[in-house]
């Protein structure tokens, strides 16, 4: 049977599915597979694995007549038609746990650095401005007892509570769902995203891209923020009006801003570039060694278990 992967992954996981007796082709080159490349090579395939930069719609589902499962190599599958695979009685995947520790480690890598305003002092220095110590020389703030919000309380946003909670930081979140474990492990109350807004002075995002996350803070709400807040974004660009949260960050209406992902990616909002209030990652959320190996090991697993006639171990639906 047939697997195509549509770009190179950890070769742990090639392996894996070779050892298995699958035939395994891969994009071989260092770039996204030409969606031309993609609909020639996945016609008789049995499997897929796609990144989240292809998208894999109707046309594309449609020529995989074979195909019994689509194992995306992320945990986010908004790239993914999970609806028209669904009726094409395609499995569809996702790689959820393996990489919340590695994602929840990057929203308090980007919260701590816009705080301690990390690329102002870099840039302090390689200006050669640091001349000597100084008592108000690039002040930030300090994490602990201030309120951290988190919106969106699944997997990662959990992780992200025990790590702010670790800071000594109160914890306020919004989510669809009340979180029984962050309310009583770390104290963690649930409130409506407005007030959430206007009273944290940390706010992260932890929610999956979708029709009702779209825009999701906006020219309105994004006012609500104090001049003193630090929004953090590791999960999807979409969910930020950018034009909004740039006028914001031009107006100094925040203190800062840490994003790893973005509205156009991979293109960066120009008013983002030329502020230096804000810290900016190339989606680097999952990028440890430990949490793409496995990644990888998920998707390969999730593939050999459905073309050998067994449950998805981690379906979407
Ligand atoms: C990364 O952004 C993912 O969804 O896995
Ligand atoms: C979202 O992907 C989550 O796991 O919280």
């Amino acid at each position: 049977m047939k697997v195509y992967i549509t770009r190179k992954i950890q070769p742990k996981a090639i392996k894996f599915l070779r050892e298995k007796g699958f035939t395994v082709s891969v994009y071989p080159k260092d770039k996204p597979i030409p969606r031309n490349v993609l609909l020639k090579n996945i016609k008789n395939i049995d499997a897929l694995i796609p990144l989240l930069t292809d998208k894999i719609d109707k046309e594309v589902i449609d020529k995989m007549s074979k195909c019994k499962i689509i194992a995306n190599y992320a945990v986010g599958y908004e790239n993914i038609d999970i609806e028209y695979a669904k009726k094409k009685n395609i499995i569809v995947t996702n790689t959820p746990d393996v990489l919340t520790d590695s994602t929840a480690d990057l929203a308090m890598t980007l919260t701590l650095a816009c705080t301690r305003r990390l690329f102002e002092s870099r840039k302090l220095i390689d200006d050669k401005k640091f001349k000597h110590w100084k008592p108000d020389l690039l002040l930030g703030y300090e994490i602990k007892n201030k309120i951290f919000g988190i919106v969106g309380a699944g997997r990662i946003g959990e992780a992200v509570a025990k790590r702010a909670y670790a800071f000594g930081t109160k914890i306020i979140y919004n989510s669809l769902f009340i979180n029984k474990k962050i309310e009583k492990k770390f104290g963690a109350k649930k409130v409506s995203l407005n007030k959430l807004l206007k009273t944290s002075d940390f706010v992260s995002l932890h929610v999956p891209s979708n029709k009702g996350t779209y825009h999701l803070l906006n020219k309105k709400n994004l006012n609500l923020l104090k001049k003193s807040a630090v929004l953090v974004n590791t999960s999807r660009g979409s969910i930020i009006d950018e034009d909004a949260l740039v006028n914001v960050l031009q107006k100094k209406k925040i203190f800062s801003t840490g994003l790893d992902v973005y509205e156009h990616e991979p293109k960066i909002h120009p008013g983002l570039l030329k502020l230096e209030n804000v810290v900016l990652a190339p989606h680097i959320g999952s990028a440890t060694v430990e949490a793409r190996t496995s990644m990888a090991m998920l998707a390969a697993k999730n593939v050999a278990s459905v073309l050998k006639g067994n449950k998805p171990i981690t379906p979407v639906l």
